[in-house]
């Protein structure tokens, strides 16, 4: 069993929302979670009964006056049972630092939702050859954590541009972040996982599943992703 996550970033509409869910069939024994936009994660009672709902971001605090943010208690008041952290366009868009986004870990920690960890390099980091201690350093705060936990390795220079690392680079680098957290750990690639790609990275050893962007927003794209 593989996790097969997709992430819609902010795209779509309830009519998008609508008809994905009419035309998403897929009977894997993989398992399947999307994760659309905020106002979207209420369409979890319309989800068909193997798919599962992530949400994209949480508060690191609790509860209080944080307007525009919304907290891990929340999502589980919505029975949201995913949560991706850690995304790197949050960490560069809106700067999220590794403090912060361990507070958001421990935050839904607290409410039992499992947290995908985001962790990846940039092009710079990649062509300097310091990939492996740069994630090393991003798993800092999990190393000794027992809990259910997700991570998913997305190098930032394979998002959304087509460009992927060899699968011995991904292999390498799962066996790295696996080496450095609780046996427990599940590791996903993502990075331009599309329907055509997605077998051969599936294929590799101790990899334990993909988070896919763009190619999750077609129904009939990501149900062949999650069945290949
Ligand atoms: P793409 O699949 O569009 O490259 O996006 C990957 C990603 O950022 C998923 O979180």
């Amino acid at each position: 069993m593989k996790y097969i996550v997709g992430n819609f970033k902010m795209n779509g509409d309830s009519s998008m929302m609508i008809d994905w869910i009419q035309k998403f069939s897929c009977s894997s024994k993989n398992k399947i979670i999307i994760a659309p936009p905020q106002p979207y994660l209420n369409f979890i009672d319309k989800l068909p009964n193997n798919v599962f709902m992530a949400a994209q971001d949480v508060s690191p605090y609790q509860d209080g006056a944080y307007t525009g943010q919304v907290s891990a208690k929340m999502l589980y008041d919505l029975k949201v049972s995913y949560c991706i952290i850690g995304h790197s366009e949050r960490r560069e868009y809106v700067k999220e630092t590794d403090d912060q986004i361990y507070q958001k870990f421990c935050q839904l920690n607290e409410c039992s939702i499992t947290p995908i960890i985001c962790v990846g390099e940039s092009q710079e980091i990649r062509e300097k050859n310091t990939h492996e201690n740069f994630v090393v350093n991003q798993l800092e705060k999990y190393t000794d954590i027992n809990e259910e936990l997700i991570f998913a390795y997305e190098p930032i220079w394979a998002i959304g541009t087509g460009k992927i690392p060899t699968i011995s680079d991904i292999g390498q680098m799962i066996n790295v972040i696996k080496d450095n957290v609780s046996s427990n750990a599940k590791v996903l690639y993502g990075g331009s996982v599309n329907a055509k790609n997605a077998s051969n990275l599936l294929a590799i050893d101790n990899l334990d599943g993909l988070l896919v962007g763009g190619a999750s927003l077609n129904p009939v794209e990501f149900a062949n992703i999650a069945q290949s």
